[in-house]
């Protein structure tokens, strides 16, 4: 046979072979269709009937109007090609333009559309840290440990390596060194200063933030200094200010009150540009609340107070307006950045504190927050990488632009791919 006819002849077969094929499809769909009709006839009385408007009547043209019943029914018979057996198989079954499902559709459309990211340059971790050479670990905070100053290098570095670049710092402080006044908090050979050289020496690119409030140092487990049960604002003030400096003389890079006195940050902004310090940036502890959730943290550093409660000076939970207040105060007194404090059960305060300014925004994952989601994980009720990376991300979305999380090494190393 020429080469031509062979062609002509194996193309002639093919096309036989497609013509038998559609055939048998417009058969199905036939069969498909009756099918349909007859489910319909035997549920019609049963199901539900949908009457939608005609495209005439929605698009306004003036010709025949045209009403269209759909029944369901039959759907249960044709769940799998549901466009089988309609009679306008181009339109939908509802009357439904707008589907935001349909940006949703792929991995490739939602990344295109996602609106909030979770990096790891966006994380803070707090460190405990103590004089002793062995780590302890927190029994209510599985996972973190005080750490000895050599250990706290070691995890600084891993914590680097993974694309953290901010630890803050919590000292435990032995207890012949607690006094009303908290004097050892501005001792220049005490253990914030010297974790903060040995740090800026290794790494000096790690940005270092330190706590400034007395209760490590109080031995009345309280943030400032007390007189007749009452703790005392302004000779509070003048101590964390001496606080404040000592930790920049040292090196940090930013000095985070946490103790929730008044005026404390216009105070602490003075004493640092006195001291020559006005590159030192303050992260301003805004919405501090009195708060349960930080149990676990008041273990980890034996700083419970004392006697009552910290309610004179941290926030009450049930105030919102009072967190814009704050936020006022904070941000005319020169602070930084504004923090809300817890997080989770406080996204309505980041929110609207977000709102409210222009600085940017902090929020603390706080240590009873960490235990809750640690001890569902360990009874296996909860997927901790899920559930923390979903936690983090809320906050993101809520508006914090930095997160506090004893997460952040773990998070830093999911968000890159790791265990
Ligand atoms: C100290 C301080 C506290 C926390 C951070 N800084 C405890 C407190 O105010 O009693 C709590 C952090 C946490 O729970 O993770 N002023």
């Amino acid at each position: 046979m020429p080469a031509v006819s062979r062609t002509l002849t194996v193309s002639l077969a093919a096309n036989l072979a497609l013509a038998t094929v559609f055939f048998m499809m417009a058969t199905r769909n036939r069969e498909g269709l009756q099918g349909g009709i007859a489910a319909v006839q035997r549920v019609s009385g049963s199901s539900r009937v949908l009457t939608r408007p005609s495209r005439t009547a929605v698009f306004g043209k003036v010709t025949e109007p045209e009403m269209k019943t759909y029944d369901f029914g039959w759907m249960e018979d044709e769940l799998i090609s549901p466009g089988m057996g309609m009679s306008n198989k181009d339109r939908p079954l509802i009357d439904q333009r707008a589907r935001p499902r349909r940006n949703r559709r792929t991995d490739g459309m939602r990344d295109m559309v996602r609106e909030n990211f979770l990096t790891p340059a966006n994380l803070i971790y707090p460190l405990f840290i103590h004089n002793e050479p062995d780590n302890v670990p927190i029994p209510s905070m599985p996972g973190c440990e005080r750490h000895s100053l050599e250990s706290m290098l070691n995890e600084v570095g891993e914590a680097k390596a993974e694309g953290v670049r901010s630890i803050i710092l919590f000292p435990k402080v032995e207890d012949d060194k607690k006094t009303n006044f908290g004097e050892e908090a501005y001792n220049p050979d005490g253990i914030v200063p010297t974790a903060i050289r040995m740090i800026k020496e290794k790494y000096p690119d790690m940005l270092v933030i330190t706590d400034v409030a007395l209760d490590p140092y109080s031995n009345m487990g309280h943030d400032g200094i007390v007189e007749n049960g009452v703790i005392l604002n302004d000779e509070t003030v003048q101590q964390l200010c001496q606080q404040a400096v000592m930790q920049a003389e040292a090196g940090a890079d930013i000095v985070a009150p946490s103790d929730m006195m008044d005026g404390r940050i216009g105070a602490i902004r003075d004493a640092l540009d006195v001291e020559g310090y006005s590159n030192v940036s303050i992260i301003a502890y805004t919405a501090k609340y009195a708060s349960a959730y930080y149990g676990p943290f008041r273990d980890a550093l034996d700083s419970h107070p004392g006697f009552g409660n910290k309610k004179t000076y941290q926030m009450d939970p049930a105030n919102s307006r009072e967190a814009l207040l704050e936020s006022d105060l904070d941000a005319s007194e020169g602070a930084d950045m504004l923090m809300v404090k817890p997080g989770l059960p406080y996204l309505d305060i980041i929110c609207r504190i977000k709102d409210h300014t222009d600085l940017p925004v902090a929020a603390y994952h706080v240590s009873g927050e960490y235990a809750m989601l640690k001890a569902a994980a360990e009874k296996g009720w909860l997927n901790e990488k899920d559930v923390a990376l979903e936690t983090l991300l809320g906050f993101r979305r809520a508006g914090a632009d930095v997160i506090l999380t004893y997460y952040a090494k773990q998070a830093a190393r999911w968000l890159n791919g790791k265990d």
